[in-house]
C-alpha cells in the first residue's frame, strides 16, 4: 500500500536527502564545536553556523544575521521571550488560536507572577478581527503574541497588520511562525515585530531539535537570557556577554541540527518561496473543493486556500476522530493526526473541544495524486 504522509504540521517527513547528507557531512567531516578553538575543523564549524544564520536571515528578512538565536525549537524560543521579558503586572494579549507552547508558559506566569493574560476571541473559522486587538490594548500591555497560522485549521492571522498597528508603541510584538516559516512569506522586517519564533523541523525541512528566535535590537536589550553559560566568547568575564547572539546562546550547539536546517533553508531558497506558496495554494484548493463534495463532513477553517497554510481539520458525522484517523492509516496508508493538536484553545474557538478533529497537513512532498487518494478514501468511508 502506498503511504501518504499528511502530518507535516507536526513534523516534516521524509526529510530531503540534502538535509540528511549535510548532517552526515557535519558528523563525519567536521564534528567539532564552533568558536572554541583556532584549529581548522573548529573554524569550519564556525563557518557552518555563520552560513546557516545568513541563510535564515535572507529567508526571513532579518536585517543582521546575529539577530537570529538558535534554540532547540519554537517552544524554547517562546519560553525565552515570556520569561525573559515579562514582569509582575504586565498585560499580555494572545489570540484564541494559540498553541500550548504559548498558552502554558503564559498561564503559569499569570498564576505565579501576576502577569495579566487576556485572550482575543477569534471567529469560529479561526480568523481574527484586528479591531479586537485595538480595543484590548492598554497602557500596560507589554506583549502581544499571535500565531502566524493556526496548526489546527491552517487559518492565517493578520500578523502584518497587527505589526503595523503596534509599530512605534511600547508594546512588544511576538509572532509564532511554527506553521509558516518555509511555507509562507515570513518577513521579520515587514512584520515590524520584536520576536519571531520558528522551529526547524516543520516547513523549514530540518531535523527535530533545532529552531530559533529572531529578535529586534530593542527587545535584545531588555530581554533576559533563559540559559546562561559558556559561549566561547569573553571567557574571562563571569557574566554573560550582552551582545548578540551570545547573550542568548550558551552551551554546545546542536551542530547536526544546524547543518540539517541550513540545508533545508537552502533548498527552500533555491526553489523560491513564491513557487512553494503557489504549489501549496493549488494543492489546498483541490483538497478543499474535494472535501466540500463529501457528504457528512464538517470542514473547519476559512475554506479558502489563499487564507490558510497547508493544513485543514475535519470531522465526519457519526465517526469518532481517532477512529477515522486510524481507519485512514490502516486501510488507506494515509497518516493524519486526530485530537486536540496541543491547541485546546483553538479547538474551543472552532467548537470542536473536547472531541477534536482529524487534521490533514500537507507538505512540499505531497502531490495532486495524494490529494485525490485522500478524497477517495474519505468518500469511501463516508459512504459506509
Ligand atoms: C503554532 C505552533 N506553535 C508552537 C509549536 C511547538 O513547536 P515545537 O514543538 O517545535 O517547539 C507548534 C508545533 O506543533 C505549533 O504548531
Amino acid at each position: 500500500m502506498r503511504e501518504i504522509y499528511a502530518d507535516h504540521a507536526a513534523t516534516t517527513f521524509p526529510r530531503p536527502p540534502e538535509v540528511v547528507e549535510n548532517m552526515v557531512h557535519y558528523l563525519r567531516d567536521i564534528g567539532c564545536s564552533p568558536g572554541r578553538g583556532a584549529y581548522h575543523k573548529s573554524l569550519a564549524a564556525a563557518r557552518m553556523v555563520y552560513e546557516a544564520r545568513g541563510l535564515l536571515a535572507r529567508l526571513l528578512a532579518v536585517p543582521e544575521p546575529e539577530q537570529i538565536i538558535f534554540t532547540p525549537n519554537v517552544t524554547t524560543s517562546l519560553n525565552l521571550v515570556f520569561k525573559g521579558l515579562l514582569a509582575e503586572g504586565d498585560h499580555v494579549l494572545i489570540s484564541s488560536m494559540e498553541h500550548n507552547a504559548v498558552v502554558r508558559p503564559l498561564s503559569r506566569l499569570a498564576r505565579e507572577k501576576n502577569v495579566l493574560l487576556e485572550q482575543l476571541a477569534c471567529a469560529p473559522d479561526g480568523t481574527l478581527d484586528l479591531l479586537k486587538l485595538r480595543r484590548a490594548l492598554r497602557p500596560n500591555t507589554r506583549l502581544v503574541v499571535l500565531t502566524h497560522a493556526s496548526n489546527v485549521t491552517g487559518t492565517i492571522l493578520p500578523v502584518y497588520e497587527a505589526g503595523e498597528m503596534l509599530a512605534g508603541t511600547d508594546t512588544f510584538f511576538c509572532v509564532d511562525a511554527a506553521q509558516t516559516a518555509g511555507t509562507e512569506v515570513v518577513d521579520f522586517a515587514a512584520l515590524q515585530c520584536d520576536y519571531l519564533a520558528f522551529t526547524g523541523h516543520k516547513g523549514l525541512l530540518g531535523p527535530p531539535g533545532i529552531g530559533g528566535l529572531c529578535i529586534s535590537r530593542r527587545a535584545a536589550t531588555v530581554t533576559r537570557p533563559l540559559i546562561e553559560g559558556g559561549t566561547g566568547s569573553r571567557s574571562e568575564d563571569e557574566y554573560q556577554p550582552d551582545f548578540l547572539p551570545d547573550k542568548f546562546e550558551s552551551g554546545t550547539q546542536n551542530m547536526p541540527g544546524i547543518a540539517g536546517l541550513a540545508a533545508g533553508v537552502r533548498l527552500i531558497s533555491d526553489t523560491g518561496l513564491a513557487v512553494i506558496c503557489k504549489e501549496r495554494t493549488t494543492l489546498m484548493e483541490s483538497l478543499l473543493s474535494g472535501l466540500a463534495e463529501i457528504n457528512g463532513l464538517t470542514i473547519h477553517g476559512t475554506k479558502e486556500a489563499a487564507k490558510s497554510v497547508y493544513t485543514v481539520s475535519i470531522n465526519m458525522a457519526g465517526v469518532d476522530c481517532s477512529d477515522l484517523s486510524f481507519m485512514l492509516d490502516q486501510a488507506y496508508g494515509i497518516q493524519t493526526r486526530a485530537g486536540l493538536h496541543c491547541a485546546p484553545l483553538a479547538h474551543k474557538t472552532i467548537g470542536t473541544f473536547p472531541q477534536g478533529t482529524v487534521r490533514f497537513s500537507l507538505g512540499y512532498q505531497n502531490t495532486a495524486d495524494d490529494v485525490a487518494a485522500i478524497i477517495a478514501a474519505l468518500r469511501e468511508i463516508s459512504a459506509f
